[in-house]
C-alpha cells in the first residue's frame, strides 16, 4: 500500500477527534503488518489530563484488538507544521510500536518520516528491567 492511502486514513481520523478545548485535531493511522489500518483521534475530557492523543488511542484499539506487529503510523494535523507525538506517546510507541516507521503529514501533503530511535534517544524501555 502507498504512502498516500494511509496518510488519507489519518486525515479522516483527524475529522473525529474529540477536540472541543483545544481544538486541535489529530488524527493517526496505524498499519499492521497484514496491511489493515487502524484509526486513532484525541479525545479530550473537561478534566484535561484524561485526554488521549491521537498515536494512543491507535495503539491501544490495537492492542484490544489481539495486534501486535505493526508497519507505519501516519500522524496528521490540519496545519503546515509537521505534528510530532508528545513524550507520553513516545513513550508508548517504544513499548508498542518501537520498530514502526513513523510518518508526520502536514496539510500541505509533505511528509516527514521518522522513527522512535529517532524520537526517544538515551530511552527507558522494558529491556532496562530485565538485568
Ligand atoms: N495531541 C495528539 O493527539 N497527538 C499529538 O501528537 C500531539 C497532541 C492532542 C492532545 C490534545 O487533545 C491536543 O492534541 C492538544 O494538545
Amino acid at each position: 500500500m502507498k504512502d498516500k492511502e494511509l496518510i488519507e486514513k489519518a486525515i479522516e481520523a483527524s475529522k473525529r477527534a474529540y477536540a472541543p478545548y483545544s481544538n486541535f485535531q489529530v488524527g493517526a493511522a496505524l498499519q499492521l503488518k497484514n496491511g489493515e489500518i487502524i484509526q486513532g483521534c484525541n479525545v479530550e475530557n473537561a478534566s484535561y489530563g484524561l485526554t488521549n492523543c491521537a498515536e494512543r488511542t491507535a495503539l491501544f484499539a490495537a492492542i484490544a484488538r489481539g495486534e501486535k506487529n505493526f508497519t507505519r503510523l501516519a500522524i496528521y494535523v490540519d496545519r503546515p507544521a509537521f505534528t510530532a507525538p508528545c513524550g507520553a506517546c513516545r513513550q508508548v510507541i517504544l513499548e508498542l510500536a518501537p520498530k514502526v516507521e513513523i510518518i508526520l503529514v502536514n496539510n500541505r501533503g509533505e511528509t516527514r518520516k521518522t522513527s522512535i530511535k529517532e524520537l526517544l534517544p538515551l530511552s527507558f524501555g522494558s529491556e532496562d528491567l530485565e538485568s
